[in-house]
């Protein structure tokens, strides 16, 4: 196993201890993945955001591919997206920046929905965001 593969796996044991959470309580995407995280870490209240955007599907984010089909009946849901999305480009699987990335803005540009701007997402935790978020209510 090379020493990034190693690392690698290390880095997922240790985020699989955050995910013993449901996604109930998300009100932001966990930056830990990250070697340095440069950016305060996203705002995502997960069922609430997925709520209104009418995104039923959990699949729609929790892809399953297989020899780069799309498993259209299977899900990832309990698999954090670091898993299979690494620090940088594989062939046709996107770098985790570029996954979050590609992602959360392609669906916000098409629906012309959703903040785009870097401070939108990356906002930083101010008091009155952190009681939207305590209350579970979208921020911005
Ligand atoms: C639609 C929301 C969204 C927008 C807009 C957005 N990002 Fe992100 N970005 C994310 C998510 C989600 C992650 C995953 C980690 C996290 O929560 O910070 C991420 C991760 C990152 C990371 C890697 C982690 C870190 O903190 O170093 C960088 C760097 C980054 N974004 C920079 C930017 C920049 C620069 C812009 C504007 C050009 C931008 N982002 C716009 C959602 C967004
Ligand atoms: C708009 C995209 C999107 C949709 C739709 C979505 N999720 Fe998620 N979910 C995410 C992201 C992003 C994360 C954080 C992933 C990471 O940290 O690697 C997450 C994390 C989770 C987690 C882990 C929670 C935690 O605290 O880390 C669970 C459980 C989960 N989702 C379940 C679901 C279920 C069940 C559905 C369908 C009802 C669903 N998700 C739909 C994007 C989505
Ligand atoms: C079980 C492994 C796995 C998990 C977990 C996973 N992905 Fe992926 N993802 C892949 C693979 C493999 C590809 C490349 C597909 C191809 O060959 O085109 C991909 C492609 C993508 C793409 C580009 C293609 C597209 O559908 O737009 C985005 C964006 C993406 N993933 C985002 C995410 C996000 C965000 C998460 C977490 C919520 C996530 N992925 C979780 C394996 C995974
Ligand atoms: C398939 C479409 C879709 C995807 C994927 C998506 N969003 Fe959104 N998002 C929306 C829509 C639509 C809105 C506007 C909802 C409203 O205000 O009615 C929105 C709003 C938001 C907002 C503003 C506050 C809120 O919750 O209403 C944030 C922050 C946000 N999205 C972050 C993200 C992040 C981070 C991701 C990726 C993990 C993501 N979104 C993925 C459709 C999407």
């Amino acid at each position: 196993m090379g020493r990034s593969l190693f690392a690698a796996v290390m880095l997922t044991g240790m985020c699989l201890v955050s995910w013993a959470f449901g996604q109930e309580e998300m009100t932001r995407v966990n930056s830990d993945a990250f070697e340095n995280p440069s950016r305060h870490e996203a705002l995502f209240v997960h069922d609430a955001h997925n709520e209104k955007a009418g995104l039923g599907e959990c699949a729609s984010c929790h892809h399953i591919f297989e020899n780069g089909v799309l498993q259209k009946d299977d899900s990832s849901v309990g698999t954090p997206c670091s898993e299979c999305h690494q620090p940088s480009d594989r062939g046709e699987t996107p770098s985790l920046m570029r996954a979050f990335h590609l992602k959360c803005k392609s669906c916000h540009q098409e629906l012309k929905s959703g903040p785009l701007m870097c401070g939108e997402c990356h906002k930083r935790p101010t008091r009155w965001i952190r009681n939207q978020e305590a209350t579970g209510r979208p921020a911005g």
